[in-house]
């Protein structure tokens, strides 16, 4: 389901099936980024090297179940992009492999940090803030007010004009149940978010189908990653976002090896590209705007300026520990998504 992969790529597979030497020279990955980002990664991975990356998309919920549900026989190498919380958990329950790669001192702290909490199971490959998009145009046709706060979205005008994505199924809105929970504890949060159910038109599958929506003028607000807007404004659309001023968290996108990987090797490389400036810069090109880990790697004004948001002090350890994120999300199916808009 949702699975993209090349017929050439499969083609490529059955040839070489009973080929073992081959296998060297392909890699699979899980992508949990926007499919231009991770095709272009694709592509030209291929071009230079010659080794065949079969890409599937999956968002970072579902990659994290995929990669549970092939535990015991792994058909993944390498689970590259989505948020950080999953890829931490993965750690934990021994689905991602330990490995320090050399290029971990050229990257910030914050993507170094990632690597350390997880026992080098993961590591950071891009950060972005969790914020707003609108969608200009149809806020001022239904004279809304642009919102600035949490708080703003649980106001009556919002009804039926705000997506999110399911946390189930999405990094994104795990990270929104999650900053909320650090912004105003557990119990405030959850009475927040029965409150915003009221307004919320559709819980996407994926993180980025808000953002969409918004700027395709199906919905006027969405709870969406703020680099994900400069894509869509750059297509021509009318949509801004906001970071709420009472402070927002932020993603640590992160980059995992399978545990059991049948291409190890092979993935080993393609992990080490890609924490290369080369590599990172290839995001803009894909209309892919989040801070890139390589210190090194070219920054594009479109990127959000981290230093003009309010941040909360997001706890990656906690909430990406196994047992957090499985309650948080039971609690939020069980008191919230159950209940009538
Ligand atoms: O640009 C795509 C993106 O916002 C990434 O920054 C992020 O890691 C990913 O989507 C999360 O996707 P999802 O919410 O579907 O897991």
């Amino acid at each position: 389901m949702n699975k993209i992969v090349y017929s050439a790529t499969l083609a490529f597979l059955a040839a070489t099936a009973a080929a073992p030497a081959l296998a060297q020279g392909q890699i699979n990955i899980i992508c949990s980024a926007q499919a231009e980002g991770c095709n272009m990664m694709g592509t030209v991975y291929t071009r230079i090297t010659g080794v065949k990356v079969n890409m599937s998309l999956k968002g970072s919920g579902e990659a994290l179940a995929q990669l549970m549900a092939e535990k015991e026989n792994p058909k993944t190498d390498l689970w590259y992009g989505g948020t950080g919380d999953p890829h931490m958990q993965a750690a934990e329950l021994g689905l991602s492999t330990e490995y320090k790669s050399a290029m971990l001192p050229q990257l910030y702290p914050w993507a170094q940090q990632q690597a350390q909490q997880s026992g080098y199971k993961t590591v950071g490959i891009y950060s972005g803030p969790l914020g707003f998009g609108y969608n200009t145009e149809l806020v001022a046709k239904k004279k809304l007010s642009i919102p600035k706060t949490w708080a703003d979205l649980l106001k009556p005008e919002y009804k039926g004009d705000i997506q999110v994505a399911n946390p189930a199924s999405s990094g994104t809105a795990y990270t929104m149940i999650a900053t909320l929970v650090q912004l105003m504890g557990e119990d405030k949060a959850f009475d927040y978010l029965k409150g915003l159910h009221k307004n919320i038109s559709q819980y996407t599958r994926t993180g980025v189908g808000p953002i969409k929506a918004v700027a395709r003028g199906e919905t006027a607000v969405s709870i969406s990653f703020v680099h994900d807007a400069p894509g869509e404004k750059m297509q021509g659309f009318p949509v801004e976002t906001m970071t709420p001023t009472e402070g927002t968290g932020a993603e640590i996108g992160s980059m995992s090896l399978v545990k059991g990987a049948r291409n190890l090797e092979a993935a080993k490389k393609f992990y080490d590209w890609a924490l290369t400036p080369a590599a990172q810069e290839l995001a803009v090109a894909a209309k892919q705007f989040q801070l890139p880990s390589n210190k090194s790697t070219k920054l594009d004004e479109r990127m959000p300026d981290f230093k003009k948001i309010k941040f909360i002090n997001y706890d990656y350890a906690k909430y990406g520990a196994s047992a957090e994120r499985r309650r948080l999300i039971a609690r939020w199916e069980k008191e919230v998504n159950s209940l009538p808009r």
